[in-house]
């Protein structure tokens, strides 16, 4: 008889030896990474390839007057430059084309005609037959301009703000207002109010964008493009090179960080299928970290907060405003108010949603988009309440738990903020928080203990995926999904084993590459729970094939069983009631004569479901500073983040990915932000030295606690994500403990050390 396992595994009590949901397991994809087996967009390299540079524009508004091609053509090796001028009519076929993230508006084409309408927006592309020389090029090309007056400053287009229409998936307009929120605040016994506020920060992944595009002979090409959604860019390729899909593959196997700057096709990717079309060549398009700067950014936001208690520590009221810039030609939006309406209880409430036209690129999804500046506000005036009603924040905040979705008017699927809550204070130690600022101190150093939280949604989409299982017991599933470093390779290995009883070595996920099953961008922390989904679903179609295949067995001990009577587990298909009554899945598929067994599937929510319910993730975030009373320094040296996120596949992908989100709320916090110089409408510190993120000697203790919550809702593995709760609250967190700390109130970040003196 041949065995699939030939050594027993180590099998916990409850498991199987194939029970792989819920383990530390290590990323599958982690040797192919370290070993840089692994290929990024910019990585591939294609016989006779071109080279391209890109050139950004000086000036932020006006025209092109003139391209001093000739002599940097002049230069052997150069090979074409591609700007408005010289164009091909090919390119923008379908005009009305928007990409499946695009907000309202018309999206940026580069190199259409002449006008300038944001600072270093891409003008030209030098084509060479090297980088160096390509480079070399491009840093010859003069450009003349007509400049026009432009506005870069959100503080002077208040005024102009307006409410955005729809436009963007998963954007939702703010609830409309509740009770009587004026009065409410106006007879409250205890009342606060401020403007918040963030500056621009930019998308700095450690993987730059790039794209390689393969020109086939027959005229075909192959983009491997750093792209969250290869489904996405293979549908922008299409419609504006009027291309057929099975003229354009997109590959992205492997990306250096996505964090939402792949969401939408970028201005590579565009640049370089151009000049590969038109040369009939392979050619690469990289940008510089400096130019990383030319796109992506989380908006600057004007927030505005009032609220109001009644002397038993209840809300009162809540009025919560916003206004983010956004560019001249397209809406962006983000959900940033609409949180406030619902993670606390509160009966009177007001959220409002501005957005005002200016001279920049339209900003882009930022991890958490939205709420991580929503949760700023929101929670650093909770924590300005908690004082102004003489009530520890945690406890203001335990007082005004909202038990429902007030927005919504409906129940959560499940909620387990309030053990976030306890567990978090008991694993920091809360209790041992004495309330008064300055009151905690060692040496010279000011202690401060600070708390926040948030909420973010469980939310999923429309998935296909396929499985293989051949004739040597090995399967191999595949989706056209994405892992941009959160370990979506991993965790869909550790469920597509799990559901057919398989070891994790005889699984392979397949993503990333327009010829597998169509997945959405992956984004919005939905690529857990849809994607898993879909694996789960196609892996149990291959187990019914193998069922009804084992039926057919002589003497098996299946008869009569249907899938929901067996389970699978240490390659064997076994009886649930009578675990001992099984058959080797090997031997099946030896005994069926069958080379390979294939199933493919379709899912997506189950909406009849989902609707009666709230669908959320939350967490809270207990964080210390240690300020040098006489440097104004500032230290962030514990942070326990507690997160209620349903099942959590891996506990530590998804532990890495909430430290991830502690370290970027840090560097938001104390030290992310690109300055922009209003009278040049240029972003002045576009580079490394002087866009401070932090390094490791600025990150100390961080703790992550996954609490327990199952939910039977939200998809049948209960998964919510993992990818954006977990920045949700710790700038608001560290702000609070600054507060604690040195009695500085701070409502602008970063906390640059000239705000504590
Ligand atoms: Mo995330 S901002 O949806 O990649």
């Amino acid at each position: 008889m041949s065995q699939l396992i030939t050594t027993p595994p180590t099998v916990e009590a409850g498991t199987t030896g194939t029970s792989y949901i819920g383990k530390p397991t290590n990323r599958v994809d982690g040797p192919a990474k370290v070993t840089g087996a692994a290929k990024y967009s910019a990585e591939f390299k294609v016989p006779g390839m071109l080279y391209g540079y890109v050139v950004n524009s000086t000036i932020t508004k006006g025209r092109i007057t003139k391209i001093h091609s000739e002599p940097v053509l002049a230069l052997p090796g150069v090979v074409q430059i591609f700007s408005h001028e010289n164009v091909p009519s090919l390119a923008w076929f379908d005009r009305n084309y928007k990409d499946d993230v695009a907000p309202g508006g018309s999206p940026f084409r580069p190199l259409h005609d002449d006008k300038i309408m944001f600072n270093m927006q891409p003008v030209a592309v030098v084509i060479a037959e090297t980088f160096e020389l390509a480079r070399y090029g491009a840093s010859l090309l003069q450009i003349d301009y007509e400049e026009e007056k432009f506005e870069t400053n959100i503080e002077l287009r208040r005024d102009e703000g307006f409410e955005p229409g729809r436009g963007k998936t998963g954007w939702m307009p703010p609830p409309s207002p509740r009770g009587n929120p004026n009065d409410a605040l106006k007879n409250a016994t205890h009342r606060i109010e401020g403007e918040y506020m963030h500056g621009t920060q930019h998308h700095n992944p450690m993987e730059m964008f790039g794209t390689t595009v393969e020109y086939h002979p027959d005229g075909k090409i192959t983009a491997y493009d750093k792209t969250q959604g290869v489904y996405n860019v293979q549908q922008y390729i299409t419609k504006i090179f009027g291309l057929s899909k099975d003229e354009a593959r997109v590959i992205n196997l492997y990306m250096g960080g996505g964090f939402g700057s792949g969401l939408r096709p970028q201005y590579t990717v565009f640049l370089a299928v151009l000049a590969a079309l038109e040369l009939k060549r392979s050619v690469r398009v990289t940008l510089t970290r400096q130019q990383m700067f030319s796109f992506g950014h989380r908006p600057h936001t004007l927030q505005y907060v009032k609220m109001g208690t009644n002397p038993d520590g209840t809300l009162a009221a809540l009025q919560h405003h916003a206004l983010h810039e956004t560019s001249k030609f397209e809406d962006y939006t983000e959900n940033v108010v609409n949180w406030s309406g619902m993670l606390y209880q509160c009966d009177n409430v007001k959220l409002g949603y501005q957005i005002a036209k200016l001279d920049v690129f339209t900003p882009q999804d930022m991890r958490a988009p939205g709420a991580a500046t929503g949760s700023f506000a929101l929670e650093v005036a909770m924590d300005e309440m908690a004082y102004e009603a003489g009530l520890d924040p945690l406890d203001f905040r335990i007082r005004n738990y909202a038990e429902r979705d007030q927005n919504l008017k409906r129940p959560f699927s499940s909620k387990k903020l309030r053990e976030c809550y306890h567990q978090g204070a008991a694993r920091f130690g809360w209790d041992k928080r004495t309330a008064e600022p300055r009151s905690m101190r060692e040496g010279n150093m000011l202690i401060g203990w600070g708390m926040a939280g948030g909420v973010w949604d469980a939310s999923m989409q429309k998935v296909s995926a396929k499985a293989t299982l051949t004739a040597d017991g090995k399967l191999t599933v595949a989706s056209a999904t994405g892992d941009i470093g959160t370990g979506t390779y991993t965790i869909m290995t550790q469920i597509a084993a799990e559901t057919l009883g398989l070891p994790l070595e005889a699984v392979t996920f397949k993503l990333g590459d327009t010829d597998l099953p169509e997945s959405p961008v992956e984004g919005g922390s939905w690529t857990a729970a849809s994607v898993g989904t879909a694996v789960q679903k196609v892996c149990t179609s291959i187990g019914e094939k193998l069922l009804k295949l084992a039926q057919k067995m002589e003497g098996h001990p299946l008869k009569g069983a249907d899938i929901d009577d067996v389970e699978f587990a240490n390659g064997q298909i076994r009886l649930r009631e009578k675990p001992e009554e099984s058959v080797v899945i090997r031997d099946v598929l030896q005994a069926s004569g069958e080379e390979k067994l294939e199933a493919t599937s379709n899912s997506g929510p189950d909406m009849i479901k989902q609707l009666p319910y709230s669908l959320h993730s939350h967490n809270a975030v207990f964080v210390e500073v240690k300020v040098d009373e006489d440097l104004g320094t500032v230290h962030v040296t514990r942070v326990v983040n507690a997160v209620a996120a349903g099942r959590i596949l891996n506990t530590k992908t998804a532990r890495s990915q909430v430290l991830g989100s502690v370290v970027w709320g840090i560097s938001m916090a104390m030290m992310e932000e690109t300055v922009m110089d209003h009278n040049l409408g240029r972003y002045m510190n576009h580079n490394y030295a002087e866009y401070h993120i932090p390094v490791n000697a600025d990150i100390h203790d961080i703790d992550v606690i996954f609490v327990e919550e199952e939910d039977d809702k939200v998809n049948p593995l209960g998964v919510k994500g993992i990818g954006e709760v977990g920045l949700l609250g710790v700038a608001a967190a560290i702000t609070n403990a600054v507060y604690h700390a040195t009695g500085k109130r701070v409502r602008e970040l970063p906390i640059y050390m000239d705000k504590l003196l």
